[in-house]
């Protein structure tokens, strides 16, 4: 049994596997990286290494798409009657759910998120997208038409797997965004190479062990632990694959772009955000404080759809600044297997410093901190929960997305929603937005005004397997989860015939 001194709240069963030696998940087995390398993980509440993973690289990619490749084009997952798929789909939830607790912990003790929450809504989520899953792979179908081509025709569409598809993803929701890529890819017959996020891997390799437990044949799911460069890139790159999912950093996803390029593989993004929340002066002061602050330090801000731009009526403005500064203060930032915390670490140390350096830029740029501000200790990776008034376009942490727990709060004086809609919009990005308000005629004007994949109506961060989620402008390319998400992962072939 291994010790428990990674830390001595968590589970025997989950300090056993994380000190377990890893590996990669490769055409059903588990296997060493080809070189031999791993690379440490980290507990961002202490900085301490805790464990280490399989490094894949190039070599690893290319047995991984083979595999995929082979499980494609002869292996049964594509083959099998779509009943059947589901009921493997919904066995891997039924296994997810009986390893909650183990899966909660992981992710507390790996991504720094409070075990509390984790518990509560990344691993039921994850849940929730396999059962979903599993109900279309009986529901993709295609159409028939009536043609008016001159003759005696029948014509109708299929909906085909697209083939092997790479997902590469991020660190936020480490589980719970393997999920959102892997479930709707499995439904639709696809059969996938997965790279986790280096700084995340624990809970994506304990799900390996579910899908082996669950019978999926061996290669449809191959499962890498890597870096971006060594990893990501030569997977997004590869020749045998048909398409790349990817959610990370803009930045990011413009690479993957260009390494598409070459056999023009089909590209989905979920990028980054800046989003918005509108407080108007007839809005429910309480819920709207409440919510908006929620809507910004939920997940500590490492969210790409975070509120992370508060705008507020003056009528209301220091009554609602005052409100979610006091939020701030008041939010219990601990380690997130503490029971107690409410905010956990940022997820490393290369993040911690990135906030702690858009505080500091805004600062230095005349930004005004109603709370926070600073780091909460030398110890871990925690940043106070931070407000920041007297902010404008062109400064860094109003134009650039932050992905920490810091608000940039703005007054607005028109009752004119043009111009309210205009600052909202006024971002390269286009994920997200929360409007705050009683009245039905705003709400669903500035709903249709704002240029977002999501709005939220007094609430934030509202997130169902049903509901089509993803980015207008540079924030993306394609939806992630309801029907919608099904195009990514499908062909559509027209077949007629003379009759
Ligand atoms: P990133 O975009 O570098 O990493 C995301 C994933 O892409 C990881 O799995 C990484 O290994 C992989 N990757 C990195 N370089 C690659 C390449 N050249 N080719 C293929 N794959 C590659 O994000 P990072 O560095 O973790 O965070 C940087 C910033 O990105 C954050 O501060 C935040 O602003 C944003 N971000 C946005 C997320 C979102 O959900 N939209 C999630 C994570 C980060
Ligand atoms: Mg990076």
């Amino acid at each position: 049994m291994a010790t428990l001194t990674i830390d001595p709240r968590i589970s025997h069963s989950t300090a056993d596997f994380v000190t377990a030696g890893h590996k990669l998940y490769i055409d059903g087995k588990f296997l060493s990286a080809a070189s031999g390398k791993t690379f440490p993980v980290y507990n961002p509440a202490t900085g301490e290494v805790i464990t280490h993973v399989p490094e894949a690289e190039s070599e690893d990619v290319n047995r991984a798409v083979s595999a995929a490749r082979r499980a494609f084009d002869s292996g049964p997952w594509p083959r099998l009657s779509a009943s059947e798929r589901g009921r493997i789909l919904w066995r891997v939830a039924d296994l997810i759910e009986q390893h909650l607790e183990e899966f909660a912990e992981l992710e507390s003790l790996d991504n720094g998120k409070p075990y509390t929450i984790a518990r509560i809504a990344d691993v039921p989520l994850t849940v929730d997208i396999f059962r979903y899953m599993a109900g279309w792979t009986t529901k993709i179908a295609g159409k028939t038409f009536p043609i008016s081509f001159p003759g005696d025709f029948h014509s109708y569409t299929l909906r085909e797997p697209i083939g092997v598809v790479a997902q590469i993803i991020p660190w936020n929701f480490p589980l719970l965004m393997a999920a959102w890529k892997l479930a709707p890819a499995l439904a639709c017959g696809c059969t996938v190479v997965i790279k986790l996020a280096e700084q995340t891997p624990l809970s994506g390799l304990k799900l390996a062990q579910i899908f082996d437990e669950a019978g999926l044949p061996p290669g449809v799911v191959n499962i890498l632990t890597g870096y971006g460069e060594g990893a990501g890139a030569p997977l997004a790159a590869h020749n045998d694959v048909d398409k790349v999912a990817f959610t990370g950093s803009t930045e990011v996803g413009k690479l993957i772009l260009k390494a598409a390029a070459g056999n023009l593989k089909k590209v989905t993004l979920e990028l980054g955000g800046k989003s918005p929340a509108i407080v108007f002066p007839d809005a429910r002061i309480d819920h709207a404080i409440q919510g908006t602050a929620s809507a910004i330090f939920f997940n500590h801000g490492q969210c790409c759809c975070a509120g992370s731009r508060l705008f507020v009526h003056e009528k209301i403005y220091d009554q609602v600044v005052e409100g979610v500064s006091k939020v701030a203060g008041s939010i219990k930032v601990a380690p997130g297997l503490d029971p107690s915390s409410q905010m956990g670490p940022l997820v490393s140390d290369e993040q911690y410093r990135k906030v702690l350096g858009y505080i500091e830029s805004g600062i230095h740029d005349g930004a005004r901190v109603t709370a926070g501000g600073a780091k909460t200790s030398d110890h871990g990776y925690f940043v106070q929960p931070t407000v920041l008034t007297n902010t404008h376009p062109g400064m860094k942490v109003v134009d650039e997305e932050i992905f920490g727990p810091v608000v940039c709060a703005t007054p607005f004086s028109d009752a004119d929603i043009e111009a309210i809609l205009k600052q909202a919009n006024d971002t390269i990005y286009g994920l997200a937005a929360s409007v705050w308000t009683e009245n039905l005629s705003i709400a669903h004007k500035v709903s249709r005004g704002l240029r977002a994949g999501t709005v939220w109506v007094n609430c934030h961060n509202v997130f169902d397997a049903a509901l089509p989620f993803g980015g207008y402008k540079q924030s993306g390319w394609g939806r992630e989860m309801g029907e919608e998400v099904l195009n990514n992962y499908l062909e559509t072939k027209a077949v007629t015939m003379a009759l």
